[in-house]
C-alpha cells in the first residue's frame, strides 16, 4: 500500500500484478532518496539526544530548509558516532591524564549534500561538580597522518584548541568543526582527532601530594564524543512551505477524484526497526473518477479537459484522466541510518494535501 501510494501516478494504468513486482523497486527508489542503500539494520539502538528529539517535535512549525537551532540551511541533522578508540587510559605515567582517538566516519553524507554546521560535542558522563577545586586541562588535536607508533609526536597532529575546565563547567563542551568535517568528506583525508584529558598541574592544592609525593587527584570523569553535522540536500529542499496541520480528507461517500484517507504504519513495511518516529503518519491518497465534464474543483489542466472530452466519445480508446496528487507537503522523520547514526531528515512529498485530474 505504502509503495503504490508514492507512485500513484503511475497506479492508474499499472495492473496489480506489476504492483506486486514493483514494490521492492519502489523501496529500494524510496530508500535512495533518503541516501540509503539498503534498509539500515541498526545494531545498537543508540539512545536519541534530546536535542534531537525536540527538532523533531518542532519540526512541523519551522521551515523544513533551515535548522533554526544553528541558524543555518539544512533539511538533514545527523548525529555522527565516536568510532575512535582510547589510546592511553591513566597509567603509572599519566596517571591523571586520558588520551583518547576520536573518529567520525563523515560517508553517510552524500556528495549532493552541502555541509552548513559541523560541532563535536564532548560529554561528561558525571557531574563535574565532584572536580571540587580541582581543575583538568582539555586538549584538542587535529591528526595529520598515521604513525606506526600511533599518534603521539607532535609533527603528526595539530593543537586546534585547549581549556581549562572546572568544577564550573557545564556537562558538555563544544566546538565548531565545520571547516574540519567538511575536509573529512574525503576519506582519504580523515584521521580523526585526538583528545587529551589532564589534571591540570600547577592549579592543584599541596594537599593534592600524598606521602608518597605521587600527585593526588581526583579521576577524570568519564565522557563521550559525537558530531552533529546539519547538511542541506538541495534537491530535497523545493518548498519553503510548512508543514500541513495533520489533514483529514472527509469520509463522504463519493466516486469522483479526491483525497482519501490512508494511515501509513511503518510496521507494515517492515521498517520499525530503523525508524524511530513518527511510528506512522496520515499520508492520504488520491482516488476517484475523473469524469466528463471535469468540473473546476477536479483541478483538471486543460489537457485533462480535453483527455475526459475525447474519452466521453471513445471510451475504449481513450482512457480517462488520472486522479493524482497536486500539492503534497512534508514531514520529519528520525532514523537510525548504516551506520547506527541518529539523522532527523525533512521529507518533500510524503502527505497528499490535494488531488487533481491529469
Ligand atoms: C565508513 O562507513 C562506510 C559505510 O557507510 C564504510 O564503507 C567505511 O568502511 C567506513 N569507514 C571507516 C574508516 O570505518
Ligand atoms: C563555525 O565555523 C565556520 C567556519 O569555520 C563559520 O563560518 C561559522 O560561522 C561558525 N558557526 C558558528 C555557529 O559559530
Ligand atoms: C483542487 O484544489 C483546491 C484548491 O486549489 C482544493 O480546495 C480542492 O480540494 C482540490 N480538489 C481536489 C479533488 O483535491
Amino acid at each position: 500500500m505504502f509503495f503504490s501510494v508514492l507512485t500513484a501516478a503511475l497506479l492508474c494504468v499499472l495492473t496489480v500484478k506489476t504492483r506486486v513486482e514493483n514494490v521492492h523497486a519502489q523501496e529500494k527508489l524510496f530508500l535512495s532518496s533518503m541516501g540509503l542503500s539498503s534498509p539500515p539494520k541498526p545494531s545498537a539502538h543508540s539512545p536519541v539526544p534530546s536535542l534531537l528529539w525536540k527538532m523533531f517535535e518542532s519540526s512541523d512549525r519551522r521551515d523544513s530548509c533551515v535548522v533554526s537551532e544553528y541558524g543555518v540551511r539544512g533539511n538533514i541533522v545527523r548525529f555522527i558516532q565516536d568510532q575512535g578508540r582510547l589510546i592511553s587510559a591513566p597509567t603509572g605515567r599519566c596517571f591523571y591524564c586520558v588520551r583518547k582517538h576520536l573518529f567520525f566516519n563523515m560517508s553517510a553524507l552524500e556528495d549532493v549534500e552541502q555541509l552548513s554546521f559541523a560541532q563535536l560535542e564532548i560529554k561528561f558522563k558525571q557531574d563535574l561538580s565532584h572536580l571540587g577545586r580541582h581543575v583538568f586541562g582539555m586538549a584538542l588535536y587535529r591528526v595529520l597522518k598515521t604513525t606506526l607508533k600511533g599518534v603521539t609526536h607532535e609533527s603528526s597532529r595539530k593543537l586546534l584548541q585547549s581549556q581549562t575546565l572546572g568544577y564550573d563547567a557545564l556537562g558538555s563542551v563544544r566546538f565548531n568543526l565545520t571547516e574540519l568535517a567538511e575536509s573529512w568528506r574525503q576519506p582519504a583525508k580523515n584521521y580523526g582527532m585526538q583528545l587529551e584529558l589532564q589534571a591540570s598541574h600547577n592549579l592543584l592544592d599541596d594537599d593534592a601530594f600524598d606521602a608518597k609525593g605521587v600527585r593526588a587527584g581526583v579521576p577524570i570523569p568519564e565522557f563521550s564524543a559525537s558530531l552533529v553535522a546539519v547538511s542541506l540536500n538541495p534537491h530535497q529542499c523545493r518548498s519553503r512551505r510548512k508543514r500541513s496541520a495533520s489533514y483529514y480528507p472527509p469520509v463522504t461517500p463519493s466516486n469522483v477524484c479526491k483525497p482519501r484517507r490512508l494511515y501509513i504504519d511503518f510496521k507494515d513495511v517492515g521498517w520499525q526497526d530503523w525508524i524511530i518516529a513518527p511510528q506512522g503518519y496520515l499520508a492520504n491518497y488520491c482516488h476517484g473518477e475523473c469524469p466528463f465534464p471535469l468540473s473546476e474543483s477536479l483541478n483538471g489542466t486543460n489537457h485533462a479537459i480535453l483527455q475526459t472530452l475525447v474519452h466521453s466519445f471513445d471510451p475504449k480508446g481513450t482512457p480517462q484522466p488520472c486522479c493524482v496528487p497536486i500539492k503534497l507537503s512534508p514531514i520529519s522523520m528520525l532514523y537510525y541510518d548504516n551506520n547506527d547514526n541518529v539523522v532527523l531528515r525533512h521529507y518533500e512529498d510524503m502527505i497528499v494535501d490535494e488531488c487533481g485530474c491529469r
